[in-house]
């Protein structure tokens, strides 16, 4: 049985779940198109992931991908705050906002009992992972419904991992891919991989499926991929402008203007590495700093920067997630999208 057929799908093609930019109306058109739509529930509470998996129940009675991180949340530590707050109080004078009163939070969830005591009800037909995997005990429970559970990869032996601990297809996420990298047996960010080089040599070493993920932009890049042993691809970036994604107008207007050639790996925005367009922010603080706090707590400094500049219309404080390849970024429906990715499938 190939994976999408496995998976329940027409096409060999994953939307990427992309937390932040888009909820239940992508996850619709792409599973409405033929592909597997993904619903991401990091930033979601378990309230809002019901929510939005009703309302894609009520849409659509295709499969399903509902994604998680899987990371262990980090004990804040007030002498690294002092220190993140220092570096950032300049730009908190500049915008007119006070230092001493950043919101407490954590920004991302990880998946956890009690998101899986709701999803259990809801059963989605897939369930992926960012970072590895949760608990042996909770991974259990998301297979005891019959989910097939995927998970990313970002070297050969993160994938040799996935499969030795109960992932059913790894995706491999290329050193190309936008938004936050899934390492999680490694911080080196020197070991991390291209997508033409990682694929067949995780191709070679695994015996479940493998999704490719990272640059894939248009039907040659899927039908590279496939030609290199894929057996599907996950797209993320180039459904960013699609009408169905939530992406705000200013992450957008980047991801089409010139700024896009120019994405780098970051972890001033959450406090791990993560692709996207270079900021002001990214020029001068980083785009790697050993002052981040660790992921998620430096999220939350950020956000009323975020705010204010995007107020005055300035990117100079957001995450403009993306990828290296933003040539697939068009105001296209998703369906017309996938049609066009998957044109060159023999
Ligand atoms: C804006 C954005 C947000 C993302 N958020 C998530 C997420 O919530 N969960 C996840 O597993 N992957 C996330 N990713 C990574 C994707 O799963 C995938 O690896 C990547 O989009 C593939 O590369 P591409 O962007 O070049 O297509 C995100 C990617 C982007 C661009």
């Amino acid at each position: 049985m190939s994976l999408a057929q496995r998976l329940g799908i027409d096409l060999p093609i994953l939307q990427a779940p992309m937390a932040g930019v888009q909820g239940s109306s992508l996850a619709i058109a792409v599973a409405e198109g033929g592909g597997l739509g993904a619903l991401p529930c990091a930033m979601l509470s378990p309230e809002a992931m019901s929510d939005e998996l009703d309302r894609i129940r009520a849409k659509t009675t295709r499969p399903i991908n509902v994604n998680f991180f899987c990371h262990l949340p980090p004990e804040s530590d007030s002498a690294c705050d002092a220190r993140w707050h220092q570096a950032l109080a300049p730009y908190y004078a500049e915008l007119g906002l006070d230092i001493d009163s950043v919101p407490a939070g954590l920004g991302r969830r990880p998946f956890d009992a009690e998101v899986c005591d709701v999803l259990e009800t809801l059963r989605p037909e897939v369930v992926s992972f960012h970072f590895g995997l949760p608990s042996p005990t909770l991974l259990e429970r998301v297979k005891a419904w019959g989910a097939t559970v995927l998970s990313s990869a970002t070297t050969v032996e993160e994938a040799m991992w996935l499969e030795a601990n109960g992932a059913d297809a790894v995706i491999v996420q290329g050193l190309e891919a936008g938004g936050h990298r899934g390492m999680f047996l490694t911080e080196d960010l020197t070991t991390q991989v291209g997508t033409l080089a990682l694929l067949p040599q995780v191709r070679a070493a695994v015996t479940v499926p493998v999704i490719a993920a990272g640059g894939i932009a248009d039907a040659r890049g899927v039908a590279a991929a496939l030609a290199l042993g894929a057996d599907a691809v996950q797209v993320g970036t180039a459904f960013l402008c699609c009408p169905e994604a939530t992406t705000s107008m200013l992450h957008r207007r980047a991801l089409q203007s010139e700024a896009a050639r120019h994405t780098a790996l970051t972890n001033l925005y959450s406090g791990r590495p993560a692709r996207g367009i270079v900021t002001r922010l990214m020029r001068e603080l980083g785009p790697i700093s050993a002052l981040a706090p660790a992921f998620p707590l430096a999220t939350a400094a950020i956000g009323p920067l975020r705010s204010a500049a995007e107020a005055l219309g300035s990117g100079d404080f957001s995450p403009l997630w993306a990828g290296q390849n933003t040539s697939g970024c068009r105001e296209v429906p998703a369906t017309a999208l996938l049609r066009e990715l998957a044109s060159e499938i023999s």
